[in-house]
């Protein structure tokens, strides 16, 4: 077989292989020079655009998560019963997928819980994660899946959320490490960003600095909101290219 034979059967193999993964969006708000840090996001409109796609889940990491409540919860409330129980009544809010492997989020979870745009919260561990953790999840009845030895096996992860949940669109509004984790493995399909009025600097915590590909991009759509703001939406032209994963 030639090398262009080969890298043709490879493409082929992971196209057919992506068919029962989910559609990956990106979707995150950043300065003008890239920072995910370091601004105050404008969270109406973030979470106006992440509505607007009717996502079946969001993927989100432990760090995210943490930083989250850190900055927008005033402390951690005590559990109460209902804490314990599975939420039955948003049969139409997206689940929240969390990364932890280490436990990160072991009382906080019932944070997530309680918001009203999250159905259920599911957690992907791995073969290392700490047995109190997974007792901590067992005694509150949250969906949880042990996939890959030391961290979560992302594309395995994706591909019980596609069979299990029915999830065909999740949207990440994760960090980089999450996200770069993503575009490196070729299963984002799409990014969104929210530009905001700023400039965050030398402090900056840069989207983009981890991937380790040349993505090709293709802008489907531009909008400009409230005077100040730009909303950027590409789609990714080569997610799966073999020249890449090889
Ligand atoms: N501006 C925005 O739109 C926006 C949005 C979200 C977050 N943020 C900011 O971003 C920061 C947090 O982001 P971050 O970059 O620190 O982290 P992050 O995106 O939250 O990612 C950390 C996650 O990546 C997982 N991970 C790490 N290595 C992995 C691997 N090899 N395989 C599979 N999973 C792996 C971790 O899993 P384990 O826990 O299992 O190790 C963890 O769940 C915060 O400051 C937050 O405010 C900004």
């Amino acid at each position: 077989m030639s090398i262009m034979e080969y890298v043709t059967h490879v493409r082929v193999l992971m196209m057919m292989d992506n068919k029962m993964l989910p559609k990956i969006i990106i979707h995150n708000s950043i300065s003008i020079d890239g920072s995910l840090t370091r601004f105050e996001p404008h969270m109406g409109l973030h979470y106006q655009i992440a509505g607007n796609y009717k996502p079946d889940a969001h993927l989100i990491g432990s760090n995210t998560i943490k930083k989250g409540i850190e900055l927008y919860e005033d402390g951690i409330p005590p559990e109460e019963k209902k804490d314990f129980e599975k939420q039955k009544r948003r049969k139409n809010q997206p689940y929240w997928i969390i990364i932890d492997t280490h436990g990160k989020l072991k009382g906080l979870l019932h944070m997530c819980r309680r918001f009203e745009f999250c159905k259920d919260v599911i957690v992907f561990v791995s073969e290392k994660t700490p047995k109190t953790y997974l007792n901590y999840l067992n005694e509150r009845n949250y969906d949880y899946h042990i996939v890959g030895k030391k961290q979560v096996n992302l594309k395995k992860g994706l591909e019980i959320l596609y069979k299990k949940y029915q999830a065909k669109t999740i949207l990440t509004d994760t960090g980089r490490i999450l996200g770069n984790i993503l575009i490196n493995k070729g299963l984002v399909s799409e990014i969104s960003l929210l530009i905001h009025p700023v400039i965050v600097g030398n402090k900056s915590y840069n989207i983009f600095s981890d991937v380790n590909k040349n993505l090709k991009l293709k802008l489907i759509k531009k909008e400009i909101l409230e005077n100040n703001f730009i909303w950027l939406v590409y789609t990714v032209e080569n997610k799966n290219s073999a020249w890449d994963e090889i």
